[in-house]
């Protein structure tokens, strides 16, 4: 087979990937830990064909532009070595989501392209050999493979690029009573990536190392509160997470949030006051993702649509991995 379909859908981490190790592969710093949404999808084609001179890349509606043709092309390179075909592809990929809502569109997009690559190239790979290489080519997509909540283990400091790491699943999507609202805080795209916030943060922060230094503990503190589904600390440990990680951020100039970041916060601080279940979580741009007890939901809501500025709320819960859909769109596990 030479043509192959995939869906994957984005997800949220719990606690927090921010900063990568020295020299080759994109290996994570940190560890963390995520829950994949529901509802949201990247569905990607991609079909390897001898008559094609060139990688035809479409994104959305268009042809993509350099920096991500450039990294898809990079996963095709890396299938291409590993079936040892030299064939281009036809490589079409859209979100039924909006980019700029701020759910990680590259975490459920290279999880779709790496599942479907590797399908479309003959290769008969394990799920975890598929995250390893969507993590390549960006971390947060490793998870994406998995549903439910998923583990992303830190690279070990001074591993050749060719060691592989992949994410794993850690609990279903049924583990816990979470709801997530997104709070869109801009319809603009992002100005500065992850990849890009992550390298300044390292080489300018003065919190740098502090965050490195944390980052560990509160991940390890937040899986025992998942394993143990106490769901108030893993939503204080996932705030703290978040805020521990953009002030690192913030130390080097790197400033994801706007004015409706802030009232969100806000806004949250006084729901807790009124005994509501709902914590923050942030990622590379302003919007803040709600982490809301599911029997909370309703209230929770209500008190958030009064922040000034806010411009919609997108509500999703946990889900499913990434996983080939045929013509019918039936999904099957790799
Ligand atoms: C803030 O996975 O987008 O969303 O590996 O450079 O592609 P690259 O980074 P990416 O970073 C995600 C950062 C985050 C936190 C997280 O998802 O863990």
């Amino acid at each position: 087979m030479s043509h192959a379909f995939a869906v994957a859908h984005p997800n949220v981490a719990l606690s927090k990937y921010w900063g990568k190790r020295e020299g080759e592969g994109n290996f994570p710093a940190v560890p963390s830990l995520s829950v994949t949404l529901a509802g949201l999808q990247t569905r990607t084609t991609v079909q390897f064909d001898g008559a094609l001179e060139d990688d035809d890349v479409v994104l959305g509606d268009a042809p993509a532009a350099p920096g991500p043709r450039a990294r898809v092309v990079g996963l095709l390179d890396r299938v291409r070595a590993a079936s040892r075909d030299e064939r281009r592809a036809r490589v079409r990929s859209s979100n039924d989501f909006p980019t700029a809502s701020g759910l990680a569109s590259s975490a459920s997009g290279f999880a779709a392209l790496a599942l479907a690559s590797v399908r479309a190239a003959g290769l008969d790979w394990t799920v975890e050999w598929v995250s390893d290489l969507a993590r390549r080519s960006s971390a947060s997509a490793a998870r994406s493979l998995f549903g439910g909540f998923v583990e992303l283990d830190a690279g070990a400091p001074g591993a050749p690029p060719e060691t592989r790491l992949a994410a794993r699943p850690l609990a279903p999507a049924d583990h816990l009573p979470l709801v997530v609202l997104v709070c869109v805080a801009t319809e603009a795209a992002k100005a500065v990536g992850s990849s890009e916030g992550m390298r300044v943060t390292m080489s300018r922060s003065p919190y740098a190392l502090a965050w490195l230094e944390q980052a560990p503990r509160l991940h390890e503190r937040l899986r025992g509160a998942l394993l143990a589904r106490d769901f108030a600390a893993v939503g204080e440990l996932a705030e703290a997470s978040c805020l521990a990680m953009h002030a690192s951020a913030l130390a080097a100039g790197v400033i994801y949030w706007n004015s409706v970041t802030v009232e969100v916060l806000g806004a949250i601080r006084a729901l807790r006051a009124r005994g509501l279940a709902a914590f923050a979580s942030i990622d590379a741009g302003p919007h803040v993702k709600v982490l809301v007890h599911a029997s909370d939901v309703a209230s929770v809501r209500e008190g958030l649509e009064g922040a000034p500025g806010l411009k919609r709320i997108i509500e999703a819960r946990p889900g499913e991995g990434a996983s080939l859909a045929s013509g019918d769109g039936s999904g099957d596990r790799p």
